[in-house]
């Protein structure tokens, strides 16, 4: 069946189908057995089951269930019978809910909670969230509905709703196109796209999510199917959104904002945040296909230390195994891993590598042994293996929606763990066969006991395989936090682990695209986001190397990779110009550290996005939409990547209030662009007044950190700004049971001085015994500064005021 017919049958259809409840179609595009769509028809009666309300209209039944203040959740059962409710992207679907109420109306039926109610029309079925004003926010366009598919008996089911004129939207994952992805008609269905072109779709990940944001209140959606799925922005027809499925249920979360970061935040509040990761998984790392045998990882290493490269990580790609037997080394190259990967350690590198799903065919091979004779691998729909080929020729893949499997699978990094490996990489997991591209529809999957066939778990197979891998690393590392990498996921994923772009390429037009990408992944719930820095196909100049390392220290994950056939990839590959500022960069990354980690920390503990939109800054400005470029890092820090050769200046709106060029420390006032030079050296960064910003020496890697004094960057305002520092361990997961400081800094600016009041909450104990403040913006001449109220004494660096003082001061005036 095409798929755009079916769209256009359900968008064709009249008032009079609409009434019968049934529409009889010829399928126009091919020559195809009547369809027959099913429209929701009058509500006849109800249902309460604690904080579920169940509505019929004789035939069907919605569940309207409410999840906490600000979620609801709709389900349809187009025959009054609801699939299990199962899902691997909700880890939390019964949250507090204070208080929720029913009512009859005459025309309609009411669930309300404090935030927002739910209108369940009876006349037409129709559903519509309003909010306690009762300003509908979004509403249904038709009934839902649902249609008969022929092809496997289940149904395709379909929501459509009213897009406001002006209304835009946010979120959907990885999709390579424009931020608002108004006018767009997008696929969920996992791919592995090498060198993947602007606009293309679908790409590795399924995130069906979005965030509608209409006349400055923004609420989300999430359609929690894992079949192959379709969202339409008003692309057929300007005022209708709609999404919907090849099977599976008609299952959605309404999310309440109004703001999106309210909505996002929501959203992880249903499937989960990423764990703080290891401090050394924020450092920068280096890949490439492949690094190999181990003198040239090790001339690698030299080569970052030697010229004082701040480098935590070098990852081994498909060639470190045995004819890409997964688990294996190829002992030609790497004769003894555990010796090399601790040199590597000593140095202060983790060693990353590379697990694929595809495991080879051969009777020798103990993986191979241990998944057949346990049955782990997949199955058609015959009961024949499902074989396909991969890198290393013919294999079988596990099913990792088999718990079983999933444990089998756990187990089996024990090797690589005991050898010193510190991170994986998990590739071609969408599932990717050469070839045919992926699975056929007919292999069957244990899908946790709700069996089902590939349709089904096609979009969770590589999700399942990196919760596999975050399960046995977390393990076998005896609770140390474990880092993990994967290219395809479906919705909460970041449960398990970070994510990457796949396969892009080497031009500027990429470097673009990977700036949209990872604020649409962050706002999308992934925000633990990198791309291949300096593009894994093709060859950029140095010039671009060098732009895309700058988005790169304020890129989530900051990994350089390219394919095997390109030239050299490394800081120092373009001559001693670029990498004398690739270095500068890397070393700013790391000096940052202490507020990226601490950005981290406000998404694994709140749910808030690690990068966020202009529009998420300022979403009442319809002028902010089409600026796309530029982005906050947490909320203090605003970057805006030169994305086009030869630019020497970029016109940067910076949002209402006070900002610092981080450069120059000139002062600004948002709510306007101002123009920025741009050479080579220089990215447009912006600093929140009133932000304290922690900084640390710079070093080599993290575990050669070596902290005697914290430098905190007082940016003064002239009002009251609160920022946090968080700190820890940086690899166990004490955090868990409160084994962390949060230092709450309160800054308070007037005319004449400015006060920074600390907060200290928590039970870890720090290593360094002071601060060393740099006060940037004082209006004033400084006249004292008292410090718990003792005078203490300043001096001055470059015209800057700075004082050093104990990390545990409480309240500091400077006057
Ligand atoms: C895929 C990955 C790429 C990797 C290559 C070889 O193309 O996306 O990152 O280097 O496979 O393993």
């Amino acid at each position: 069946m095409a798929e755009a017919s079916n769209y256009e049958v359900t968008e064709s259809v009249t008032e009079q189908t609409l009434e019968s409840g049934v529409q009889h179609v010829n399928n126009p595009v091919l020559d195809l057995p009547q369809i027959v769509k099913k429209y929701l028809q009058k509500v006849i009666g109800y249902q309460q089951k604690e904080n579920s309300y169940l509505f019929t209209d004789g035939s069907a039944t919605v569940e309207v269930k409410v999840v906490s203040d600000e979620i609801i959740r709709i389900r349809l059962a187009p025959h009054s019978q609801f699939l299990d409710d199962f899902s691997y992207a909700v880890s939390n679907p019964d949250q507090h809910v204070a208080v929720y109420a029913f009512q009859e109306e005459e025309d309609c039926y009411t669930v309300s909670t404090n935030t927002v109610t739910c209108v369940i029309h009876k006349e037409t079925f129709l559903i519509a969230f309003r909010d306690r004003d009762g300003k509908v926010i979004n509403q249904d366009h038709s009934p839902m509905h649902w249609e008969e598919n022929p092809d496997f008996g289940g149904y395709y089911v379909y929501c459509t709703k009213v897009a406001e004129d002006q209304e835009a939207f946010y979120g959907l994952g990885d999709k390579p196109t424009h931020l608002n992805l108004r006018g767009k008609r997008l696929t969920n269905w996992n791919s592995d796209t090498y060198s993947f072109a602007f606009d293309q779709d679908p790409l590795y990940r399924s995130i069906p999510f979005y965030i509608g944001l209409s006349s400055g209140e923004a609420y989300g959606i999430f359609f929690d199917n894992t079949f192959k799925t379709y969202f339409d922005f008003g692309a057929e027809v300007h005022d209708r959104t709609s999404f919907w499925s090849e099977g599976g249920e008609l299952q959605y979360y309404y999310i309440h904002g109004p703001h999106m970061m309210d909505v996002v935040k929501r959203y992880h509040s249903i499937t989960g945040t990423h764990y703080l990761p290891p401090l050394w998984a924020l450092g920068y790392h280096q890949c490439r296909w492949s690094y190999y045998p181990e003198s040239k990882v090790y001339e690698l290493a030299k080569g970052f230390r030697s010229r004082q490269i701040p480098c935590d990580a070098i990852y081994l790609d498909i060639d470190y195994m045995d004819g890409y037997r997964c688990f294996t080394w190829n002992k030609h190259y790497f004769p003894d891993p555990k010796k090399m990967i601790k040199t590597l350690a000593d140095d202060g590198f983790k060693t990353v590598v590379i697990i694929d799903p595809g495991i080879k065919v051969d009777d020798n091979y103990w993986v191979f042994k241990e998944g057949k004779e346990n049955k782990y691998f997949c199955r058609r729909g015959d009961d024949y293996f499902m074989e396909g080929h991969v890198w290393p020729g013919r294999c079988q893949f596990p099913d990792f929606t088999n718990p079983e499997a999933r444990k089998w699978w756990s187990g089996l990094f024990k090797g690589l763990v005991d050898a010193g490996v510190a991170g994986v990489w998990n590739d071609m997991n969408e599932p990717a066969v050469f070839g045919r591209g992926t699975f056929p529809n007919d292999v069957r999957h244990n899908y946790d006991g709700y069996r089902g066939s590939h349709r089904k778990a096609h979009n969770v197979y590589g999700m399942q395989m990196v919760r596999a891998t975050y399960d046995g690393l977390k393990k076998l590392n005896h609770g140390k936090r474990p880092f993990t990498i994967t290219r395809a996921a479906y919705a909460g994923t970041q449960r398990y682990s970070s994510v990457w772009t796949g396969d892009n390429v080497a031009t500027w037009e990429h470097l673009r695209l990977g700036v949209l990408q990872l604020q649409r992944l962050s706002v999308s719930g992934m925000s633990f986001c990198g791309t291949d820095i300096g593009g894994f196909s093709g060859e950029p100049d140095g010039e671009l190397f060098t732009r895309w390392i700058q988005f790169g220290v304020f890129s989530p994950f900051m990994r350089a990779h390219s394919a095997g056939d390109t030239r050299e990839r490394e800081p120092w590959s373009f001559g001693p110009e670029f990498e004398a500022i690739n270095k500068k960069f890397i070393e700013l990354r790391y000096k940052l550290l202490p507020y990226i980690y601490s950005v981290f920390w406000e998404q694994a503990r709140y749910g808030f996005p690690i990068l966020r939109p202009v529009t998420m800054l300022e979403q009442e400005l319809e002028s902010n939409i089409p600026r796309e470029e530029e982005f906050s890092f947490g909320d203090k820090i605003l970057v805006s990547p030169v994305v086009n050769p030869g630019q020497t200046s970029k016109r940067v709106y910076l949002p209402k209030g006070y900002w610092y060029d981080y450069w120059d420390q000139c002062f600004h006032l948002g709510g306007e662009e101002v123009e920025v030079a741009t050479p080579l050296d220089r990215m447009p960064i912006f600093i929140k007044a009133g932000a304290v910003i922690p900084e640390f020496p710079v070093m080599q890697s993290v575990d050669l950190r070596l902290v005697n004094t914290l430098k905190l960057s007082v940016y003064y305002a002239d009002s009251q700004v609160n920022s946090f520092i968080y700190e820890d361990h940086g690899d166990t997961f004490a955090y868990e049971q409160e084994i962390y400081l949060e230092k709450k800094m309160v800054l308070i600016g007037d005319k004449n001085s400015l006060t920074l009041n600390q907060s200290i909450d928590g039970l870890f104990t720090e290593r360094y015994e002071t601060y060393q403040l740099y006060f940037i913006g004082l209006p004033f001449n400084i006249n004292r500064i008292r410090i718990d109220n003792k005078l203490v004494e300043w001096k001055s660096e470059d015209g800057i005021p700075v004082v050093e003082v104990s990390k545990d001061f409480k309240n500091l005036v400077v006057e």
